[in-house]
C-alpha cells in the first residue's frame, strides 16, 4: 500500500470527455474491472461520477506497468495520466470515447474479494446485499439514487428559501403524546422512570413556531414511527416539512406544486404541468376505491347497488340490506385474457381485504359466463350490464359488502392488480394530484371510538363546524394529500388556531379535560397568546426520490435501511446492551406475559 505522495485529484472520472484529449489528470478510485492482455493492460476506474478506463501498455515506464500487472478489481488508486482518445470507442458509458494513458500509479489501498460482484445487474441475495450495504452501495444502480436525493434535497432547500422560509431544527427528544402512531422511546437516565420519543413528526413545534412569528418555516426531517413496514414505509424516514402562516388551503397547495414543479425540472428535466388536479376524497373513494388513486390508467369502479336492488341473489342483498353496495370494475377488452382460473386468483386477492368473495361475468366472443347473473331478473342484469358499460370481450368484477370501506379497499386493490398485470399503466407518466376535503374524523372499531383521520390540530370545513360533537362522521377537514401515481406523497392541514374549537375537538375525540391538558397542555397555553391562522404539509422525501427514479422501495434512496423486522443487517441492530446501561437508566428487562 502507498500514499498518495503528491498526487492530488485534479478530474472526476465520470465527468471527462472527447474534447478532454490531451490533457494530463490526476484521477482516483476502486477498480471496477480488469483485463489483463498480455502486453496491454485496462483498468477501469470508478469513482462517484461514473468510469474512466485507465491503460497501460508497452509505451508504459515499466515500473509503473509491473505495478498494474497486480492490480485487482476494488483495489483504491491515484493515478495521472494523459488522456487519450480511445480507438475501440463505446457508447455504453459517457466516458466511452477516451481512455487515461498512465503515467504514475499508487495503489492506495488493495482489497480482498468482495462477497458479491460490485457491478448492476448481478443477482445477489438481499440479505448479503444489505449486511454489505458499503460495498453495495459501489454500485451506480445504488450510488446513483443517493446522489440524487443530496440534489434535490438542495433544490428544496432553494425553492423554500427563495420563497422566504425559514429552515429550522426541531429536537429529536420529545414528549411522547397519544394519537398517531406508536412511539419509539428513549430512557431518561437523569430522571429515572421517565422517557422521552423520537418524534413522529415536527408537527407540534413547527406550530409553534408560526405561533413565534417565523411565518414560513421548512426543515428536513428525520421521523421515526414503530409501524410495520412496507415497500414505501421505513420505521425512520426523512419528510420534507412546511408550515405558512396566513394562508388557506389552496396558497399550501400551489406553494407545494411549485416545489414540486421545480424539482422534477431541475433535477429530471420533466414538466409538470400545474395546477394539478383537485378531488374530494369521497370521489376518489368512488371512482377509485383509493384515497390514494393511480390515475394512469381506468378500471374505475361503478356503482351498481341501484341496478340490482330488490335482488334475491344472498351477497348483494345482505350488502344493501345493511347499508352497503355492490360495485365493480368493468375490465374492458380482457375477456380472453382473464380466464376462470385468473379470476380466482384475484378472488384471493379481494378476500384479503375482507370481502367475501369476487362475482364476475365473462363475455367472450364465445358466450358468456356469469358467477351471479342468473340470480338476476332479466331487468337487473340489463341495468347492471347498461350501467358498466359492459360490451363483448369485457370482464365484470363485483364485490358486494355491507360496509363501502371493504368494497372500497377490495375493488380499488383489485383495479391496481389488474392494472398492472395487464400492463395498462404508463410506468413513464408522473400524474399528480390533490386529494381534498378528507374526513375529519374516523371510526377506530379497536378504541370504539373517533379518532382523527390526521391529527387532532386539524381544522374541520367551515360548514361542518357545527357537527363536531353531533355528527363526527360526516365531518370534513381542511386537508389534503398530494398523490403521485398512487401513492401519498406528502399530505397536510389547516391548523385550528381557536383554544375553543380545539377544546372541542379534544373532547370529540374522547379525552377528558385532565388528559387533554396532560397531554397537550403547552400547546392550548400557546394559542392563548395569539395564534395567525396557518397550514402545512409534509412529503415524505424518500418516497419522493424513490417515484422520480421509478425504485420499487424506498429502501434502495436510503443510505442504511432497516429490514422487516425493523432491523439494520450490517451493524445488527436492535441489540442487547450491558446491565451496567441498563442499570444507569434505572431499567430492568422482564418478560411480559
Ligand atoms: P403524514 O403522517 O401524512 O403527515 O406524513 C407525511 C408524509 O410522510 C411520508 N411518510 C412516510 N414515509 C416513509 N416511511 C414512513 N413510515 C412514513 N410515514 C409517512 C408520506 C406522508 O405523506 N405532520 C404531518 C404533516 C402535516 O400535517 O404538515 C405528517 O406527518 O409520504
Amino acid at each position: 500500500m502507498e500514499t498518495m505522495g503528491n498526487l492530488r485529484r485534479t478530474r472526476y472520472c465520470g465527468e471527462v470527455r472527447a474534447a478532454d484529449a490531451g490533457a494530463e489528470m490526476t484521477v482516483a478510485g476502486s477498480v471496477a474491472k480488469c483485463r489483463n492482455k498480455g502486453g496491454i493492460i485496462f483498468a477501469d476506474l470508478r469513482d462517484t461520477t461514473g468510469i474512466l478506463q485507465l491503460v497501460f501498455d508497452d509505451s508504459t515506464d515499466p515500473a509503473v506497468f509491473e505495478k498494474a500487472n497486480g492490480l485487482k478489481t476494488e483495489y483504491v488508486l491515484i493515478a495521472k495520466g494523459t488522456l487519450r482518445e480511445r480507438t475501440a470507442k463505446t457508447d455504453k458509458i459517457p466516458t466511452g470515447d477516451v481512455e487515461l494513458f498512465v503515467t504514475e500509479l499508487r495503489v492506495l489501498s488493495e482489497a480482498e474479494t468482495t462477497p458479491f460482484e460490485i457491478r448492476d445487474e448481478v443477482n445477489v441475495k438481499d440479505d448479503l446485499r444489505l449486511k454489505y450495504r458499503y460495498l453495495d452501495l459501489r454500485r451506480p444502480k445504488m450510488h446513483n439514487p443517493l446522489v440524487m436525493r443530496s440534489k434535490v434535497a438542495k433544490l428544496v432547500r432553494d425553492y423554500y428559501c427563495d420563497n422566504h422560509f425559514c429552515e429550522i431544527e426541531t429536537p429529536m427528544l420529545i414528549k411522547s403524546t397519544p394519537e398517531g402512531a406508536r412511539d419509539y422511546l428513549v430512557p431518561s437516565r437523569v430522571q429515572p422512570g421517565r422517557f422521552y420519543a423520537l418524534p413522529q413528526s415536527p408537527q407540534l413545534y413547527k406550530q409553534l413556531l408560526m405561533l413565534s412569528g417565523f411565518d414560513r418555516y421548512f426543515q428536513i426531517a428525520r421521523c421515526f414511527r414503530d409501524e410495520d413496514l412496507r415497500a414505501d414505509r421505513q420505521p425512520e424516514f426523512t419528510q420534507i416539512d412546511m408550515e405558512m402562516s396566513f394562508v388557506t388551503e389552496d396558497d399550501i397547495m400551489t406553494m407545494n406544486e411549485g416545489l414540486v414543479k421545480h424539482v422534477f425540472k431541475e433535477a429530471l428535466g420533466v414538466d409538470v404541468p400545474t395546477p394539478f388536479l383537485r378531488m374530494p376524497y369521497s370521489e376518489a373513494m368512488d371512482r377509485f376505491g383509493s384515497d390514494k388513486p393511480d390515475t394512469r390508467f381506468g378500471l374505475e369502479l361503478q356503482n351498481v347497488s341501484e341496478a340490482v336492488a330488490g335482488t334475491e341473489f344472498a351477497p348483494f342483498k345482505a350488502a344493501l340490506e345493511n347499508g352497503g353496495s355492490v360495485r365493480l370494475i368493468n375490465c374492458k377488452g380482457l375477456a380472453d385474457q382473464l380466464t376462470r382460473k385468473t379470476i380466482d386468483k384475484l378472488g384471493d386477492v379481494v378476500k384479503t381485504y375482507g370481502a367475501k368473495g369476487l362475482a364476475y361475468t365473462r363475455l367472450t366472443a364465445d358466450g358468456e359466463t356469469s358467477s351471479f347473473e342468473k340470480f338476476l331478473t332479466d331487468g337487473q342484469k340489463a341495468a347492471l350490464r347498461a350501467a358498466a358499460g359492459a360490451e363483448t370481450g369485457d370482464v365484470l368484477l363485483v364485490v358486494a359488502d355491507a360496509k363501502n370501506d371493504t368494497v372500497f379497499a377490495a375493488l380499488g386493490a383489485l383495479r391496481l392488480e389488474v392494472g398492472k398485470k395487464f400492463g395498462l399503466i404508463d410506468e413513464k407518466a408522473f400524474n399528480f394530484l390533490w386529494v381534498t376535503d378528507f374526513p375529519l374524523f374516523e371510526y377506530s372499531e379497536e378504541d370504539g371510538r373517533y379518532v382523527a383521520k390526521h391529527h387532532p390540530f386539524t381544522m374541520p370545513k367551515d360548514e361542518d363546524l357545527d357537527k363536531v360533537e353531533s355528527d363526527p362522521g360526516a365531518c370534513r377537514a381542511k386537508a389534503y394529500d398530494m398523490v403521485l401515481n398512487g401513492c401519498e406523497l406528502g399530505g397536510g392541514s389547516i391548523r385550528i388556531n381557536d383554544p375553543v374549537l380545539q377544546d372541542r375537538m379534544f373532547r370529540a375525540l374522547g379525552f377528558t379535560e385532565e388528559r387533554a391538558r396532560e397531554s397537550f397542555g403547552f400547546l392550548m397555553d400557546a394559542y392563548k397568546y395569539g395564534a395567525p391562522p396557518h397550514g402545512g404539509m409534509a412529503f415524505g422525501f424518500d418516497r419522493m426520490i424513490m417515484l422520480m427514479l421509478g425504485c420499487d422501495s424506498i429502501r434502495d434512496v436510503i443510505a442504511f435501511p432497516k429490514v422487516q423486522n425493523a432491523g439494520e443487517l450490517m451493524s445488527g441492530c436492535p441489540e442487547t446492551v450491558e446491565e451496567k446501561q441498563l442499570r444507569e437508566l434505572n431499567i430492568a428487562c422482564t418478560p411480559v406475559e
